[in-house]
């Protein structure tokens, strides 16, 4: 297959197997014992740089696209690809912007809180971190079909993706999107129809979906780019990577992150696992992982039955005993943050491995907490998508419980844009309930609505609205 760098590998995930495969195998469990598989690499044999300042110099020479794309640039750190291998649209020109608690009402101390917004990138989610490391994956295996099941971002940055990779013979890749039924933001289903994905609405919901498209990739040999694979991982990494950039190189205090099928923050775990081990940080971060309430498999994994990493021997039988109870009660994931409509993560094991390393927790939002936070973060100009907004969500509660303590540094990860899921805004402000997920009680209107008004078509009286509404 022409891939082979022999000082990156898979690896199972449990250090007492081990086991490694050949870079190029497409698989995604370990062979000897069913679990998960990282990217691997013998740093003794590559060279990582001595302190992450080195990254800087990659300001200086922009104009080559792997120096200015947000994963390339820190290349020396997922080093499974020759540079002339590397696939980039010039994705994660991602900002961490410094937010005033005040008008928040966080009781943070001022400058204590950065929101890294991850919608400034070319699909509008952080998805296309791990679609530029998956992608490379791809096209170095000569892959033509790419395969996913989503609840909207991953298929959106996929279908762009593919809409501009070509393979070695000319052609561009062709995209296949799995999407539940009625479970998809119409933003992010837009994107996939505009880039021309194969788009197939199964009759299930998002669970359902990972599950046949695991079957069908198996069966017709295409690429499975959801984030069991392992290449999509190494590109998130690279957002904690300009976390770290954007203040400095200096560790923040805690990292909040919605939690879903738990790819990105077990990517976040794995970047501070090598980091730690290269001896370019001092310190780790905490993690808080935030479920949404009505998709909160991680929470009463964690939370209430005690799973944990357990040095890899985590107790699969526990989550498993967890899904077959949701099964014979017919419980089925259910949040306005469709992102995140998620019950069975497929990186459960690795975000196990996260919480370990980076001393993590697990918090539950309601779907109210959810829509009121991002009101609140548009209000003040940034803006996010439902599920994003259930990190800041996530922060409220802990401040309030006194887990995190007003002196912390905070970096909030705002996952996806604003306008991916205009519906649930635009419902929000005019008061219409949500047309799935939890009921959402409003009296009449979320606090911080912002409702437009009904004018007739006369000067008079749409200067008199106008004065009536000074601020
Ligand atoms: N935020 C947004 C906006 C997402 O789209 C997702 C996941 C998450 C958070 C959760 O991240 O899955 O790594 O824990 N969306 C996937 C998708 C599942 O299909 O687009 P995770």
């Amino acid at each position: 297959m022409g891939v082979m760098n022999d000082a990156a590998f898979l690896r199972c995930i449990r250090p007492a197997c081990a086991a490694t495969y050949d870079l190029g195998a497409p698989i995604y469990e370990c062979e000897k014992c069913g679990n998960l598989l990282d990217v691997a690499y013998d740093w003794n044999r590559l060279q990582p740089p001595r302190s992450l300042r080195f990254f800087q110099q990659r300001w200086a020479t922009r104009d080559r696209a792997i120096d200015h794309s947000g994963i390339w640039r820190f290349r020396e750190l997922l080093p499974f690809a020759a540079p002339e291998e590397l696939v980039t649209v010039r994705e994660g020109q991602t900002l961490l912007q410094p937010v005033e608690v005040e008008p928040l009402g966080i009781p943070l101390k001022p400058g204590r809180l950065h929101l890294q917004y991850e919608g400034m990138n070319p699909s509008g989610s952080f998805k296309d971190n791990g679609m530029a490391a998956a992608f490379t994956m791809a096209r170095k295996l000569g892959s033509r079909r790419v395969g996913c099941a989503s609840t909207g971002n991953t298929s959106a940055s996929m279908a762009l993706y593919a809409a501009k990779t070509r393979l070695a013979d000319g052609r561009l890749m062709q995209a296949i999107v799995f999407i539940g039924e009625g479970k998809i933001a119409y933003g992010k289903l837009a994107q996939a129809l505009d880039y021309g994905a194969l788009t197939l609405q199964i009759a299930g919901d998002f669970d359902a979906c990972m599950k046949r498209i695991r079957e069908a990739t198996d069966r017709l040999g295409l690429y499975l780019m959801n984030s069991v694979n392992p290449f999509r991982l190494e590109g998130q990494k690279t957002i904690m990577y300009r976390v770290l950039e954007g203040l400095g190189w200096e560790p923040p205090d805690w990292i909040f992150v919605p939690g879903g099928n738990l790819g990105n923050s077990s990517a976040f775990g794995k970047a501070y696992i090598e980091l730690k081990e290269l001896g370019l940080v001092e310190r780790v971060p905490r993690i808080c992982v935030v479920n949404a309430a009505g998709a909160n498999t991680l929470w009463d994994l964690y939370n209430r039955r005690g799973l944990r990493w357990n040095h890899g021997d985590w107790n699969k039988p526990t989550a498993e005993a967890k899904y077959a109870e949701m099964d014979a009660a017919g419980q089925k994931a259910k949040t306005i943050a469709s992102a995140i409509e998620i019950a069975r993560p497929v990186n459960l094991s690795k975000e196990l491995r996260t919480l370990d390393a980076m001393n993590g927790i697990v918090v539950q939002v309601t779907d109210e907490e959810i829509l009121e936070e991002k009101a609140l973060i548009g209000k003040y100009g940034y803006g996010c998508e439902p599920a994003s907004a259930a990190s800041l969500a996530g922060l409220r509660q802990c401040l309030a419980q006194g887990i995190v303590d007003r002196d912390a540094r905070v970096v909030c990860i705002l996952t996806g844009h604003a306008l991916k899921d205009p519906d649930a805004t635009v419902r929000y402000h005019t008061g219409l309930e949500p047309p799935s997920g939890q009921t959402v009680r409003r009296d009449p209107w979320g606090r911080h609505a912002n409702r437009p008004i009904r004018v007739p078509d006369d000067l008079d009286a749409i200067c008199r609205v106008i004065e009536e509404h000074r601020d």
